[in-house]
């Protein structure tokens, strides 16, 4: 249960991504090709942030419960959150900038139901999910990256 969970939580990863950079080229071209705004769209930008917070709740859970929970894991006698470089990512950096991003995904959905012109929906939208995309990539534990480098996919060595 525990490692499905987390499984589930790194294949979610790539839906999302996928999501994302539709819904980034498909407001590109909305906005600049000035088009009409359809429910597509708005599917599109639904279902992109639906994955968002769908990872958000699990990752909530293994932050305060997970193999490195806050709520269960006893810290070395002196280590120090933010001088270790594990803690700090993965209680730190990796679930703030998450966050932020999921934050930004739901202001980017948002713009489907305001009352504003269908090329500011297409724009604003736009600036929201590419930054969202951007803190999203920052914030990955790719295999490649030192220390708190993890699988591509769920249960890879
Ligand atoms: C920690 C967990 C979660 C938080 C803090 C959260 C927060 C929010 C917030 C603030 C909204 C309103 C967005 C807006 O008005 O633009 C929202 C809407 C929504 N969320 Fe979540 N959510 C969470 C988990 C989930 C999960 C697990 C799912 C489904 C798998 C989900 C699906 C949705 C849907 C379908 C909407 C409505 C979208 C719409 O039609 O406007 N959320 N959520
Ligand atoms: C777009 C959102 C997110 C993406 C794409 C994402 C992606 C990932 C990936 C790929 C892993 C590695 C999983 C593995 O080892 O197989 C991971 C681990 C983790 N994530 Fe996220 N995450 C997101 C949001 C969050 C949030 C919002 C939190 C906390 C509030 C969080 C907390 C964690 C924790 C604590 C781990 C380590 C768990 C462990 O190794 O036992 N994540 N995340």
């Amino acid at each position: 249960m525990q490692t499905g969970l987390l499984h589930l939580h790194n294949f979610l990863r790539w839906i999302i991504l996928v999501l994302l950079v539709i819904s980034i080229l498909k407001a590109y071209s909305g906005w600049k090709s000035k088009k009409t705004f359809v429910p597509a769209d708005k599917k599109i930008w639904l279902f992109t942030m639906i994955s968002g917070h769908l990872t958000l709740l699990l990752g909530l859970y293994q932050v305060g419960f997970g193999r490195f929970g806050i709520f269960v894991t006893n810290l070395p006698e002196g280590t120090r959150v933010m001088k270790d470089k594990f803690f700090r990512f993965f209680w730190v950096e990796h679930p703030l900038g998450m966050i932020v991003a999921i934050l930004l995904i739901t202001f980017g959905h948002r713009m489907a139901k305001k009352a504003v012109a269908d090329e500011v929906k297409y724009k604003k939208a736009f600036w929201y999910f590419l930054i969202a995309l951007i803190l999203i990539l920052a914030s990955i534990p790719w295999p490649f990256r030192e220390i708190v480098g993890r699988p591509w996919f769920p249960g890879m060595a």
